[in-house]
């Protein structure tokens, strides 16, 4: 299975940061054992998405009606026209301003009825994890929002956030990983079946270059899901240098 690696912008990027995802797309080329990935701010999206020839664009978001009076909303058609391939669902910033699992998984359905791929985020708060309950937070949103269907399993993608790592500059454990990674993947193949095992699981949170070769080395883990280290070429580039020189990379 090819290495994904995502770059989460956020809501970073102004139009000057066109030539950091121009850069990104060049190294992208060189790497061909890898698959590329950039989620940039919607207004990027469009001029990112015509200008990158080896990476792939996305949303960071959308909602999951297709059209209406839902002020400063875009729906999965809209980003698909902007020339998104997927979006990023159920992100824990997301969750955190209000989205529920109910919800999470209508954007899901909305986002695949559009024709867009979808990585859909899990993962446990801090508080959820000293309480012993991680797996069962993580196992529970993905029963949530996990759409039916073998197709959709093509068009899918986890990532594993535990929330307390994201922005904190430190990641779980390396038999943590492997352990929530081997829990997910279960309850793909129990909800998919074998096409479970061909969806990619992700890991994201305070990834940067000088973790992700050790985060990667696990089989468990098919690639990283990137957020503040994915904002700049020399950051991005080091992690695609890394994975694809860890014998990770086809
Ligand atoms: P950081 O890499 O900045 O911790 O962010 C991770 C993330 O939330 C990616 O979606």
């Amino acid at each position: 299975m090819r290495s994904l690696i995502v770059g989460n912008w956020k809501m970073n990027g102004l139009s000057g940061a066109l030539a950091e995802a121009a850069s990104i797309d060049t190294l992208a080329g060189e790497l061909p054992g890898v698959e590329v990935g950039l989620a940039p701010p919607f207004t990027l999206l469009s001029p990112m998405a015509a200008m990158v020839h080896h990476l792939s664009v996305g949303g960071q978001d959308c909602h999951e009606a297709s059209h209406g009076a839902h002020t400063g909303r875009i729906s999965a058609a809209m980003l698909a026209e902007s020339g998104a391939r997927f979006v990023i669902l159920g992100h824990s910033e997301c969750r955190a301003e209000g989205d529920d699992d109910a919800r999470v998984r209508a954007k899901v359905d909305a986002a695949l009825g559009a024709g867009l791929s979808v990585i859909l985020c899990v993962g446990e708060t801090a508080r959820q994890r000293e309480a012993g309950e991680a797996k069962s937070a993580v196992v529970g949103q993905l029963a949530a929002a996990l759409p039916q269907g073998e197709g959709s399993a093509e068009r899918l993608t986890i990532a594993y956030e535990p929330v307390w790592a994201i922005g904190a500059g430190q990641t779980p454990a390396q038999d943590e990983v492997e352990a929530m990674h081997r829990a997910i993947r279960s309850s793909l193949v129990a909800h998919y079946g074998e096409a479970g095992r061909l969806v990619r699981i992700l890991y994201g949170g305070s990834v940067s270059a000088s973790n992700v070769e050790a985060l990667v080395a696990n089989a468990m883990v098919n690639g990283v899901l990137v957020g503040g280290a994915s904002l700049t070429a020399e950051s991005f580039g080091a992690i695609l240098r890394s994975i694809a020189g860890s014998g990770r990379a086809d």
